[in-house]
């Protein structure tokens, strides 16, 4: 099935990242995907990898060292940080690997932030079904250091969610929360994607969390080394099996 540039939620063509210093790391090494409309697509891949990176650098949160980014159809690498802020206000979701929540607000204030920078009052009856959804109804009035690590990471889900970006980036979402708490919040990215057309791109380690999407990329030292259609919890399971199977080979022979 080929893919329109209409379809394309997020595009990125040859993309190199290098962190700097006495021992440069490279880690993401001519990365090349497409994200198309209404997909959640699985990241996996050991740690270290560049899953982080490549979400940051999709997002417009890093700036790769060479390559081309594109949310739809604006290119993100010639943009101001100014113009590049406004389009993750207005387009963007992303739930970080640690919650990045303001400290001095309280949840719902968290919650509701991206909506007051960029001006757009969310539909109140979304608002409560979000809340609702990750489970934080009776918790509107505590600050994120009341919180556990779980509770913290429904409420950067919830505020991801709440304006309807395009693209929902989330970083393993999943990691902190119990089996219940985790089903429930995957089912509400999964309805992002199948009610409301929304793009999901999900960091994950968890197989069972990569089977709620369409498909299954999986980087090894910066690069994609499959993509593949979701084929089923234990089938990922066993793709990452033989993938750490097979890096002390890979180390040796390097
Ligand atoms: N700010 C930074 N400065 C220097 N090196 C970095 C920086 N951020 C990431 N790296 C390096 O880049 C590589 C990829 O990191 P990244 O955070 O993308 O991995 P990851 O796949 O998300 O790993 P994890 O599963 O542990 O979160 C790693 O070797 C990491 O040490
Ligand atoms: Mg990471």
């Amino acid at each position: 099935m080929s893919v329109t540039p209409a379809d394309v939620a997020v595009s990125l063509e040859h993309v190199h990242r290098t962190y700097g210093g006495d021992q440069p790391v490279v880690a993401l090494d001519d990365v090349s995907a497409v994200f198309t409309r209404g997909t959640a697509t699985a990241v996996m891949g050991p740690s270290g990898s560049g899953k982080s990176t490549l979400l940051h650098c999709a997002a417009g949160l890093d700036r790769p060292d060479s390559g081309r980014v594109r949310i739809g159809r604006t290119d993100l690498s010639s943009m101001s940080e100014k113009r590049l802020t406004e389009l993750r206000r207005g387009r963007v979701g992303f739930v970080f690997q640690a919650f990045n929540l303001v400290g001095a607000l309280n949840v719902e204030q968290n919650i509701m932030l991206p909506s007051r920078l960029s001006g757009r009052r969310p539909d109140p009856a979304w608002v409560d079904e979000v809340i609702g959804r990750v489970g934080l109804g009776d918790r509107l009035r505590h600050r994120p250091a009341q919180l556990s690590g779980g509770q913290q990471q429904r409420v950067a889900i919830a505020r991801a969610l709440v304006t309807r970006p395009e693209v929902i980036f989330c970083d393993e979402p999943t990691g902190a929360l119990d089996t219940r708490t985790a089903a429930g919040v995957l089912a509400l990215l999964r309805s992002a994607v199948d009610q409301s057309g929304q793009t999901v791109v999900m960091v994950t380690h968890d197989p069972v969390a990569a089977s709620y999407a369409d498909r299954v990329m999986v980087l090894a030292d910066g690069r994609i080394v499959r993509d593949m259609p979701q084929p089923g919890a234990e089938r990922i399971a066993g793709h990452l099996a033989l993938l750490g199977r097979r890096q002390p080979v890979a180390t040796r022979e390097g």
